[in-house]
């Protein structure tokens, strides 16, 4: 499974990127805003930052909510840089928008995905990946979790390539229960990620090895 980070702090990306296991970035037009990051040219320069800490694929969010001025915005994101896969939302004109991006060549990533068949018309249309929001579906009393073995399900049973991005993870068990439903993708804020670190059996068994070599070498 890829982990990518959903942030755009640079010092958090390269953190996460300095830990050896990040495979890329998500962003979105809050989480932008979050690091004070406004105007179009502070926006872009933004994303050419993040493209050159990280090694793998960096989504960036369209604006745009009409097919010509998405397919513009997503043309301008895309050239930025190889790494940049374009996000854009699953509403009628977005689907449209992947489609002419994958005929480009684009690479994009579906969001805002709450449904099975919101994810089945994204792949239908070439998507990249689809996000569904996990943690968005939990805040509302469903299950975060079911949407990924379903996308799961459907992706398997005719042999899509739009790879699962589980988003709006949380929290390390979210991590751990996509990873068991098969996400091909989970981004999650670093806290979750560096959350899966934590055992206090593992703390507990590192202090008492430490002891024990300290007074097996009289250095206690
Ligand atoms: O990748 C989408 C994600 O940023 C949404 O997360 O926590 O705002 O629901 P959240």
């Amino acid at each position: 499974m890829k982990f990518f980070i959903d942030t755009a702090n640079l010092q958090q990306i390269r953190e996460a990127h300095d830990l050896g296991i990040l495979d890329g970035v998500t962003t979105n037009p809050s989480l932008m805003a979050k690091e004070g990051i406004s105007g179009k040219q502070n926006v872009l320069n933004h994303y050419k930052a993040i493209c050159e800490i990280t090694d793998g694929d960096v989504s960036a969010e369209v604006i745009s909510t009409n097919y010509e001025e998405m397919l513009a915005e997503g043309m301008e994101l895309a050239l930025l840089h190889e790494k940049i896969v374009v996000k854009v939302p699953i509403i009628k004109d977005g689907i449209k928008a992947i489609k002419a991006f994958a005929t480009k060549g684009i690479r994009t990533n579906c969001t805002l995905i709450f449904s099975p068949g919101q994810a089945l018309l994204a792949a239908k249309a070439g998507a990249t990946y689809v996000s569904p929001f996990i943690g968005r579906l939990d805040d509302v009393s469903t299950d975060g979790l079911m949407l990924i073995e379903d996308i799961r399900t459907i992706f398997d049973n005719y042999g899509y390539p739009t790879q699962v991005l589980a988003a709006s993870a949380r929290h390390a068990m979210h991590i751990i229960n996509c990873a068991k439903a098969g996400a091909d993708v989970v981004t999650a804020p670093l806290v979750a990620i560096t959350a899966l670190l934590k055992h206090p059996l593992t703390d507990n068994g590192l202090a008492q090895f430490l002891a024990d070599h300290a007074q097996a070498t009289g250095k206690s």
